[in-house]
């Protein structure tokens, strides 16, 4: 048996003033496709039926998600949260529910904010991750080639010798470091020897749960009173009860930094995180002064800016390296070497209430 869960709780503030807290990133159609959540689903066609594909979502967006998923996903398997605890707690949730539903089964994570150009090369990779999951006791990750010092990954080194060649070489991760200083990525991408983490996570779920035990064994205990109550009429009641108290940390901290059974394989299918508003120049292609404009706009000596608007008409004269975000209750104008710190914006904002 093999379960997809994409994670899709998260809030996507460095999106602010397009993401809120009840339309993350995940309900945006940043790509000029669709919704990222529906891009998700519809990317791992093929590999994982439509049935067993579960999401784990906050709150304040699992109605909003509903409406707008194109797929029928079972209401079922929709695991809410009522508050967000990371994605560690929400990994163990599902595979918990997983196992509990349908024992002993191949779980697939997928993030909702990537954007993959080739499709087809990714199910294949995919393919060739589920096989070795089903032949180790090991958490497989797919990792990227590196482009740029970027301090929002997980970086991952692999020891020199694959432990097994076929479907793909396969290697077994020496280290992960979950989002460095900026000094370490450049470092990092100057060896020549790390990926990313892509983030999406291929294991059994047993393989899973025994980690959680093993690295965050509080977080385990304190959900485990959960499991009689899953898939029943309770099961609201009691995520609502015990979620409070758990532990907010990532998977990627919790559990990768720290286990030493992890292996990687290396994707090339033209991979992206769509973070931030600087990440946009990955998927659109810039006109010739370097813009990417998505608003009704005029400008003169504008240049190398990111211009989003909803509305309103948008005039620039004389800049460079911006990016400018208009809705219909907020602007941002912000330099674009600190699109990372839209999310401090976004703090700032909540304590102002
Ligand atoms: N349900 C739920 N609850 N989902 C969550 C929560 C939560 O509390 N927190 C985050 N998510 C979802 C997000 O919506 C996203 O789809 C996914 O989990 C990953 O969270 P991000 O917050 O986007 O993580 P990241 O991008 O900073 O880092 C992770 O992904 C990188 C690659 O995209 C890490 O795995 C890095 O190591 C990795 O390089
Ligand atoms: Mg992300």
């Amino acid at each position: 048996n093999r379960f997809a869960t994409i994670l899709a709780g998260g809030g996507g503030t460095r999106f602010w003033p397009l993401s809120r807290q009840d339309l993350p990133k995940q309900l945006l159609n940043i790509s000029g496709n669709d919704i990222m959540l529906n891009d998700t689903i519809q990317r791992f066609d093929g590999v994982i039926p439509m049935e067993n594909t579960i999401i784990v979502t906050h709150r304040s967006q699992a109605t909003l998600l509903e409406s707008i998923m194109h797929t029928s996903v079972q209401a079922s398997n929709i695991l809410v949260e009522p508050v967000s605890k990371n994605t560690a707690a929400s990994i163990l949730l599902a595979a918990l529910y997983i196992e509990k539903n349908h024992g002993e089964s191949l779980m697939i994570v997928f993030p909702s904010d990537h954007h993959i150009t080739q499709e087809e090369k990714f199910r294949t990779k995919l393919e060739e991750a589920c096989q070795i999951a089903i032949e180790t006791d090991k958490i497989v990750t797919i990792g990227i080639k590196p482009t740029f010092a970027a301090t929002g990954y997980g970086y991952i080194s692999c020891k020199s010798e694959p432990l097994m060649n076929t479907p793909c070489p396969v290697y077994e991760v020496a280290e992960f470091v979950e989002k460095p200083t900026f000094v370490k990525a450049k470092s990092y991408l100057e060896t020549g020897h790390y990926l990313w983490n892509s983030g999406m996570f291929i294991w059994k779920t047993s393989t899973i749960i025994d980690n959680f035990k093993r690295f965050l064994p509080r977080l385990y205990k304190t959900m485990l009173p959960l499991i009689a109550y899953l898939g029943t009429d309770q099961e609201e009641e009691m995520i609502n009860q015990i979620y409070p108290l758990l532990q907010n940390i990532s998977i990627d901290y919790g559990i990768l930094e720290r286990c030493d059974e992890v292996v990687v394989l290396e994707g090339d299918f033209g991979w992206n995180d769509i973070g931030s508003w600087d990440a946009l120049g990955a998927i659109f292609p810039p006109d010739d002064e370097g813009n990417i404009v998505k608003a009704n706009y005029v400008g003169i000596d504008t240049r190398n800016s990111i211009i989003y608007g909803e509305k309103r008409l948008i005039t620039t004269i004389g800049l460079d390296h911006l990016i400018i975000a208009d809705t219909e209750d907020a602007l941002l104008i912000c330099a674009k070497d600190r699109a990372q710190d839209i999310k401090d914006m976004v703090i700032m904002l909540k304590e102002k209430g």
